[in-house]
């Protein structure tokens, strides 16, 4: 497929280290150039506004997922038959598998375990007084909720978030940052491989339920492992960089840190401007399985189309100065989770995380500052932070 409609057009790589350092004041470019831009280095469109985004990101008959939701046609080959990677009514089989789970009353259950797990460690932290936000914190808290949730063994679950990691760079072009995170993936994908089995997981787990619907014939063994990874994943790298920018924003803002101290109820709106101009996932891909019309432009049946949920939670059309973090803004209509029929299933969890994660802090923290500078993760594919130098003391 080349760009044959003749959209516009920008040579420029996004997921370049530099685009990914900074990547809005090139994606505003992208915007403005019109709804539909074509990128030849790697033989995609991009869609970039909010109202365009949205409406493409839930019209599945004509953009489908079934092909695979990834840039290159390996790890598509490996995603397809996954929750991710199917339609309807395939799509709606494998989504049942855990959807008791995660909806609200099935989440209700596990609360207070998360939050008893949340105070534990703002506890710790707080007697340490310095720490690192994204090692000491949001690598280590979903890691274990999801990992416990799953019904995992303790042992090995140090893999998981590398794994994670590397697997959603997957999602891009196999660049250079893909090459190096590729022995994490492999390690990853073993230990995932030996983990569809009763024997090593809790009993009445996530786990457990993926194996009941091996053995009553709704997921063969191959399909049980992929749908254990694809929350393991869906559910970790995200939420990691959701938890770290949080703390980053927390740390970098006393307004908003005092604002919260003073109303804890201000918790939940606050993580959702941050998902809102962080967007962990900065988008996936689709195909046009017909030929697709976006305002004036028109894309081929067969083109690989890219979802770009960051760029659209920054469109100034939708949100004004989309770049400032606005308090009061609580903009629950962001893509962060997706929208349509893929849209996150894990989204009442990772809120619920951040949730009780806020009640612990303002619960125990005084102050909360940084005491030196955040480093920018380079994950071409997943937005956040390497690290978040933090200094807490109680109150
Ligand atoms: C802040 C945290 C999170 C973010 C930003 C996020 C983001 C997303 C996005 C953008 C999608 C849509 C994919 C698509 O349309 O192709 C998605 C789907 C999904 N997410 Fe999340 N997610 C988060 C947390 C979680 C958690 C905690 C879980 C697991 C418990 C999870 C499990 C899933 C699954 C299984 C899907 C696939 C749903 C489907 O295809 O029907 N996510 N997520």
């Amino acid at each position: 497929m080349t760009n044959t409609l003749r959209q516009p057009e920008i040579d420029i790589d996004l997921f370049s280290a530099e685009v990914v350092a900074d990547p809005f004041p090139v994606l505003a470019r992208v915007r403005a150039l019109g709804p539909v831009v074509y990128a030849p280095r790697y033989d995609f469109y991009v869609l970039t506004r909010y109202q365009d985004v949205r409406a493409a990101t839930g019209n599945w008959r004509s953009l489908t997922s079934a092909q695979g939701v990834a840039l290159t046609e390996e790890f598509n080959q490996q995603l397809v038959g996954s929750v991710l990677a199917s339609d309807p009514p395939e799509h709606g089989a494998l989504r049942a598998v855990l959807s008791d789970k995660l909806a609200p009353r099935g989440l209700a259950r596990t609360r207070e375990q998360i939050s008893d797990y949340a105070h534990r460690l703002v506890a710790e932290m707080v007697a340490r007084g310095t720490f690192d936000g994204v090692a000491d914190i949001a690598r280590v808290y979903p890691v274990n909720v999801i990992g416990d949730l799953v019904g995992l063994p303790a042992e090995g679950r140090e893999t998981l978030q590398p794994g994670a990691d590397a697997t959603f760079a997957g999602f891009g072009p196999f660049n250079d940052y893909v090459m190096e995170h590729l022995p994490q993936l492999m390690t990853y994908t073993e230990w995932m491989g030996t983990m569809a089995d009763r024997s090593k997981l809790t009993p009445g787990s996530w786990g457990e339920a993926v194996m009941d619907a091996v053995d009553d014939g709704r997921l063969t063994q191959l399909a049980a492992i992929k749908t254990l990874s694809a929350y393991l994943v869906a559910g970790l790298d995200t939420t990691v960089n959701a938890i770290g920018a949080l703390l980053r924003l927390l740390a970098d803002r006393p307004d908003v840190w005092a604002a919260l101290k003073a109303d804890g109820r201000l918790g939940p709106q606050i993580f959702e401007e941050v998902l809102r101009l962080e967007t962990p996932v900065i988008g996936f891909f689709r195909v046009a399985n017909r030929e697709v019309t976006i305002g004036e432009s028109v894309i081929a049946a067969g083109a690989k189309v890219m979802l770009h949920w960051a760029a659209a939670n920054r469109d100034p059309a939708k949100y004004p100065d989309p770049d400032a973090f606005d308090i009061g803004r609580n903009p629950l209509d962001h893509l962060a989770f997706g929208y349509g029929p893929h849209a996150c299933t894990g989204q009442g969890l990772a809120r619920m995380e951040a949730a009780v994660l806020l009640e612990a802090l303002v619960a125990q923290a005084g102050a909360f500052e940084l005491t030196g500078e955040p480093v920018r993760g380079r994950n071409p594919v997943v937005r956040g932070y390497e690290s978040v130098p933090l200094r807490v003391v109680p109150g």
